[in-house]
């Protein structure tokens, strides 16, 4: 109850206050910083997956300035013999303004991608998004680009989505999904969205040559993924596992290195940490409630994160 409360008050609370209690979710504001993260990631057996904080370019200089800074951090990424890959969202780029300019942003910075052996992530959106996200994600795929996508699992239609995915050997991240979304489209139900998580694993598993990234914290779920790729009997060159970075979840994400499977965290950095920080903090009724206590407790009280 004091998360739920927390969360719809968000708005409302300092973003001194959100930017404390979120800093453990972003890497830092330049990415020097984030560099240093994904090092240290590398260091003890993960991968990463760089993204630039920023969605919904308001103009066509903010989506423009998004490739060039995509291309500056996969440059980073090769001179450095970094074990990172990117993630970017399309309205980052533009989509809300111009679908074909949004698509050739994203050419370019795939094809840099391409260039250097890499691979850029796709991350998924709002349901507005969902079907022109896919298109253009086909697109890329039908020039060969090193695309990935993203299905949410608390859509009533990902199951089909991923039958779709596993006709083309698509690369996809599976998680639950962030945004809210009216019940006519999503599953509220925590069971129903494990359910349909596992059902669009199993999809893109048994197809051939899809690949599954399976991103979630959700400690049963991890095990009931282990469970279905080893009845399904899936090489684990065909799937990995995802976390966010700040989650903590370390000791099951060591044990997943330890076991031989391949982990990757989701490393955000940049100046537009807002959303992504607000929908973490959403995320962590632990701390929606320190950010409550932090607004109406008297000035000094200090407290600490779950
Ligand atoms: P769930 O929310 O049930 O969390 C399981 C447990 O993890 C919680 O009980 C808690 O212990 C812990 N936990 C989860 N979040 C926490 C937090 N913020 N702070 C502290 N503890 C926390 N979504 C989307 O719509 N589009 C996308 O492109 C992506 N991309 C993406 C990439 C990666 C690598 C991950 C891991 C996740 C995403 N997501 C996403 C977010 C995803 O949809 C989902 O909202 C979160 O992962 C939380 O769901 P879980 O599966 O972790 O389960």
């Amino acid at each position: 109850m004091i998360g739920w409360l927390a969360a719809r008050m968000l708005p409302l609370v300092p973003r001194s206050v959100v930017r404390r209690v979120a800093s453990r979710y972003v890497a830092g504001e330049d990415l020097t910083t984030a560099i240093e993260v994904v090092r240290t990631l590398n260091a003890r057996g993960y991968e990463a997956t760089l993204d630039v904080l920023g969605e919904h370019a308001k103009d066509t200089a903010v989506a423009d300035r998004t490739v060039e800074e995509y291309l500056n951090v996969l440059a980073r990424i090769r001179e450095q013999s970094l074990r990172s890959n990117i993630s970017l969202k399309l309205t980052h780029l533009g989509l809300h303004l111009d679908r074909d300019a949004t698509t050739q942003r994203l050419i370019r910075i795939a094809e840099q991608a391409r260039d250097q052996g890499n691979f850029v992530r796709i991350d998924m959106e709002d349901s507005s998004v969902t079907d022109v996200t896919l298109a253009i994600y086909r697109e890329l795929r039908a020039r060969d680009l090193p695309v990935g996508a993203v299905l949410q699992a608390y859509l009533r239609r990902t199951v089909e989505d991923a039958e779709n995915l596993a006709r083309l050997g698509a690369n996809v991240r599976l998680c639950k999904g962030i945004y809210r979304e009216p019940r006519t489209i999503a599953f509220h139900d925590r069971e129903e969205v494990r359910a349909s998580f596992l059902r669009a694993a199993e999809a893109l598993l048994t197809s051939g040559d899809a690949y599954v990234a399976f991103a979630t914290h959700d400690r049963p779920l991890v095990e009931r993924c282990l469970a279905l790729v080893s009845r399904l009997g899936v090489p684990s060159r065909r799937f990995e596992f995802q976390a966010l970075l700040g989650v903590p979840v370390e000791d099951l994400l060591d044990r997943l290195v330890a076991q031989g499977f391949r982990v990757r965290v989701y490393v955000p950095f940049g100046v537009d940490w807002y959303p992504y920080a607000s929908r973490r903090l959403r995320e962590n009724p632990q701390v929606a409630s320190y950010v409550l206590k932090q607004m109406f407790a008297p000035r000094g009280v200090t407290g600490h994160p779950g």
